[in-house]
């Protein structure tokens, strides 16, 4: 049976099908509300549910009024009416299922490897950069994994995957990957994009939380565009900047963008900035009135620039854009 969804203070209502979640309904509707993982463990889809019941997975069963509610994992038993944190009308999501052929595995640093795919001849997959694919895994499970290439080159991707030690796909299925494997993918998901805004934008990346940054400053590169973008990319060593020297190349040819590398663990021969990078970032910024912030990777260093960019630097929490590297594995979904 399908219920109707309210939104709250906005002339927006929306049909949800049977066992639909809200997430799912708002965007079959053309309705972008904020979300990362689509899985229940980030928090970036939390909003309030203002009335009526919903199953939520993780959260149980919910009557509102109630806040932080996940809405990629709320289904209405009754017509609800929510408050997301965020709306904006968009275009219905396209997305595709496609069959990536490995054409090659490329080691980028000690930890991390790059994969690149081909579609088939004639299929291409359009995307935004700094948005995100589902790879399918043989037993019906998925991982996240963001485009690291410019969206202009969509009949190919390029993902960078950091080893998780145990990890089912970056431990066990990368292991035995090889060139003309094919890997199912669906995309795009993801609103990790740059606004339309012309003001400075700093971008804050730890490992490969730089991959879909990568492809936000390629884009930029490809498009013409001159919005001036300030690149703060952190590792525990050296090492895990594993694309330092074309950022540093990157930033000579163009004026409109500057990189910061910054080293956090003991590497003795790092010459350059110490520190976490969410620091190194309020250092020379202490007021971020007037800009817009972009963070991806471990979620501890996004929780970190969330609340001290806000608190001590001024910047409007509307403004902060983030996507938290956090296990996109169906069995670490909080369970029902
Ligand atoms: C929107 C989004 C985009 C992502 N993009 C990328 C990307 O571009 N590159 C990339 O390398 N990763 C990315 N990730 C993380 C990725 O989806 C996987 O979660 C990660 O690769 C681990 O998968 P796995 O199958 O190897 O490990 P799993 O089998 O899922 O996990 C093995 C064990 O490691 C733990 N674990 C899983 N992930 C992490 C983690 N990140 N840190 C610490 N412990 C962990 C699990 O809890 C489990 O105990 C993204 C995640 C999201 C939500
Ligand atoms: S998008 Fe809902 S918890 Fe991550």
């Amino acid at each position: 049976m399908s219920h109707t969804i309210t939104v709250r203070d906005k002339d927006i209502v929306v049909e949800c099908e049977a066992g639909e979640t809200v997430l799912d309904a708002m965007e079959r509707a053309g309705f972008a509300i904020p979300y990362s993982c689509r899985k229940g463990v980030c928090a970036s889809c939390e909003g309030g549910l203002c009335g009526g019941e919903a199953q939520v997975r993780g959260q149980g069963h919910l009557t509102g009024p109630q806040e932080g509610v996940k809405l990629c994992q709320a289904r209405p038993l009754t017509d609800i009416e929510i408050a997301p944190a965020r709306i904006r009308k968009v275009d219905p999501v396209e997305r595709k299922v496609l069959p990536g052929k490995v054409r090659k595995i490329q080691r980028l640093a000690e930890d991390v490897a790059a994969i690149h795919l081909r579609f088939p001849i004639g299929n291409r997959a359009p995307f935004r950069a700094g948005q995100y694919l589902r790879v399918m895994l043989p037993d019906g499970d998925s991982r996240n994994y963001s485009m690291a290439n410019p969206p202009q080159k969509n009949d190919a991707l390029e993902l960078h995957i950091r080893h998780v030690p145990g990890g089912k796909f970056s431990e066990s299925i990368l292991a035995r990957l090889a060139p003309n494997d094919v890997l199912e993918v669906e995309l795009p998901y993801g609103e990790f994009t740059l606004t339309e805004a012309v003001i400075p934008a700093l971008l804050v990346a730890t490992g490969t939380g730089f991959a879909p940054i990568r492809s936000i400053i390629e884009n930029q590169v490809r498009s013409g565009a001159a919005r001036p973008l300030h690149l703060y990319w952190g590792g525990n060593g050296s090492d895990d900047i594993y694309m330092r020297a074309a950022m540093e190349a990157l930033a000579e040819r163009h004026v409109w963008f500057t990189f910061t590398p910054v080293v956090s663990g003991a590497d003795a021969g790092w010459q350059g900035r110490r520190g976490f990078v969410h620091e190194a970032v309020l250092e020379d910024y202490p007021d971020m009135a007037g800009l817009e912030v972009y963070a991806c990777g471990a979620p501890v260093m996004i929780e970190a620039a969330r609340r001290d960019f806000c608190a001590k630097a001024g910047l409007d929490p509307d403004l902060f854009f983030s996507d938290a590297f956090v296990p996109s594995g169906d069995a670490e979904a909080v369970p029902a």
